[in-house]
């Protein structure tokens, strides 16, 4: 009977497993694009603006889903995807375009059908960190679609790692820079630190001078097989951040983590802030540094963009007066420029070297400033 030959299949386990994957990945995502936030998004919004992609398997409109057994949700989109795709009850296909991949750590996509869409991000840590964060960043009003804010959190699942968020319209802050709109830049960056000001948000790991260090010794540690020169000038500049540490004796407040200026949009009428996977408690300064280390990057690394990335930075600082520790500010700063220092090599053009030192050269000018 054919109950028997399944009983002693030895792979019938994986495959129900399989299959509970596909149906969990598949009602999520057409819960998600049917939520009413979505709707409201689509037809509030009257032009689309078409971000550069991150990562460049996503420029294509279909992707194929890239093999990594560490992210389950991943492995249920691409067997959806293989059992003839995901549709929503009136039969609009849902199309995924792969945005962010770091591979066996997480995949961003954006899921679109028709008009709305929404961006999945998948894991391989557990996601229940940034649920809880989103939750509570909702109960402080910031998942609103006016002002500040962040994407609304609309599903989750904990088995496959994944959550399910709105999508954000807007250029985003490097975007704004680099087409000749510094200023607006930095406003919108102050805009956003102005509302975080008052955000009772307790959440998160502590992330403050002492864990940046920390990891400056590791960035810096990470030059010296690539590059017995840069990594000697790397250690030096560790160093002089160790000399010059901030003592931050303020109250630690909610910090985003990685406050990239690719991850702060202009919403139109205010600012709105993706990806929290990093989020923690720590000063301010921290994401300030981190806000205005890639700015300057813009600048520093294209000479044509300088005095936007300049104005933007100007615009920061007035718009922030009062709330930012200079010192503080200028050691973060310099902690992320070795950061982004670290992973010029990736693009292995042949100039990477030059890159790399002059992104260090100014960090070690901010670390004598922060001293
Ligand atoms: N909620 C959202 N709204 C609008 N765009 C989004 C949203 N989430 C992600 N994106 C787009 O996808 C890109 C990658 O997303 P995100 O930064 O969250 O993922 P990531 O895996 O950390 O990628 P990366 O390592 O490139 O930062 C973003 O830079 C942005 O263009
Ligand atoms: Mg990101």
């Amino acid at each position: 009977m054919s109950s028997s030959s399944n009983e002693t299949d030895p792979n019938r386990h994986e495959r129900a497993g399989r299959t509970r994957a596909t149906a969990l990945i598949t009602g999520l995502l057409i819960a998600s694009l049917s939520h009413p936030v979505v709707a409201r998004a689509e037809t509030k919004q009257s032009k689309s603006y078409v971000r550069r992609k991150a990562w460049p398997g996503g420029v294509k409109e279909t992707v194929e889903f890239p093999d990594d057994s560490a992210l389950p949700a991943l492995e249920a989109m691409r067997a959806a995807s293989q059992a003839g795709g995901i549709r929503l009850p009136d039969e609009a296909p849902i199309e995924f375009s792969l945005c962010g991949y770091s591979p066996g750590s997480r995949a961003t996509f954006e899921a679109r059908a028709g008009r709305h869409r929404v961006a999945v991000k998948a894991y391989e840590e557990d996601p229940v960190p940034e649920v809880a964060l989103y939750v509570a960043l909702a109960a402080a009003g910031l998942a609103g679609d006016s002002g500040a804010r962040v994407p609304p959190l609309l599903a989750w699942e904990h088995g496959l790692r994944v959550l399910v968020i709105g999508w954000l319209e807007g250029p985003t802050a490097r975007d704004l820079v680099r087409s000749g709109q510094g200023r607006r830049a930095g406003e919108l960056g102050a805009c956003w630190f102005q509302r975080m000001a008052s955000l009772p948000v307790k959440l998160g790991p502590p992330l403050g001078a002492a864990q940046m260090l920390q990891r400056a010794r590791d960035w810096a540690a990470g030059f010296l097989p690539i590059d017995s020169a840069l990594g000697t000038k790397a250690r030096e500049l560790a160093e002089i951040l160790a000399g010059t540490q901030p003592k931050e004796e303020g109250t630690p407040r909610l910090v985003h983590g990685t406050l990239y200026a690719r991850h702060i949009l202009d919403c139109g009428d205010g600012p709105g802030v993706i990806d929290w996977q990093r989020f923690g408690q720590g000063p301010v300064e921290l994401d300030a540094g981190t806000f205005l280390a890639t700015i300057s990057r813009i600048g520093l690394l294209d000479r044509t963009r300088e005095s936007e990335a300049a104005q933007a930075r100007e615009a920061f600082l007035a718009g922030t007066a009062g709330l930012l520790d200079e010192r503080s500010l200028a050691w973060h700063e310099s902690a992320m420029l070795l950061r982004l220092a670290g992973k010029q090599h990736r693009r292995d053009d042949g100039r990477w070297l030059e890159r790399a030192d002059t992104l260090l050269g100014e960090a070690a000018r901010l670390a004598e400033a922060a001293g």
